[in-house]
């Protein structure tokens, strides 16, 4: 384990299980659908979604946004910005955003508002990690990876200032290293 974790909390077997049953459950929602596209909110789910989409086994593209409310801290500015936008055009398209963790639920309500303006056939949104305890604006999760207590994770493309995001498993960051 990392020494500048508390404890492992997804080890990496249990995180390869859930993600496969996430795919299956995404090719078999989407069997009906002529194009499926996952959309994953850079860059904490780009680990997720490179498992994800290999799980999904159907015929599927991708796109990435990049979106930011946090800078190097452990609580939400509260602001989402938009750093880079798709590069696919989504209308009538059956669209999956894709997001690594629901904390407030800011970012993921800022992106679904903006790809629902493009006109997706529809649009759903499918996270690895959820945190119900501080959910403050109400989003419907399609497909859920794990709900989790309220605690700073890093790992499996979570960061903290940008560190951590290559450890192959989630883990419950030490206080110590943010405060
Ligand atoms: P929200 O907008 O408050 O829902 O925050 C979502 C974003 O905050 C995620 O995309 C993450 O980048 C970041 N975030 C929230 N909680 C954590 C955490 O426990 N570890 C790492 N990043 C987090
Ligand atoms: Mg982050």
């Amino acid at each position: 384990m990392h020494p500048d974790l508390e404890r492992v909390l997804i080890d990496t077997a249990t995180l390869q299980n859930r993600v496969q049953a996430l795919g299956t459950a995404i090719a078999q929602t989407t069997v009906n659908a002529p194009e499926l596209v996952l959309v994953g909110i850079l860059k904490g789910s780009l680990i997720f979604m490179a498992d994800l989409m290999r799980s999904i086994e159907r015929e599927v593209s991708y796109d990435c946004i990049a979106v930011s409310s946090y800078g190097a801290s452990t609580e939400s500015s509260g602001v989402v910005r938009l750093n880079k936008d798709l590069d696919l055009d989504i209308a009538g398209k059956h669209v999956i955003i894709v997001e690594d963790i629901i904390d407030s639920g800011l970012t993921l309500k800022y992106v679904h508002d903006l790809l629902l303006r493009r006109n997706p056939a529809a649009l759903e949104i499918c996270a690895l990690l959820n945190k119900p305890e501080r959910r403050n604006v109400n989003v419907q999760v399609d497909y859920r990876g794990f709900d989790i207590p309220n605690e700073f994770v890093v790992g499996y493309g979570l960061d903290y200032a940008e560190r951590y995001r290559n450890l192959p498993y989630i883990g419950v960051l030490s206080p110590r290293v943010y405060t």
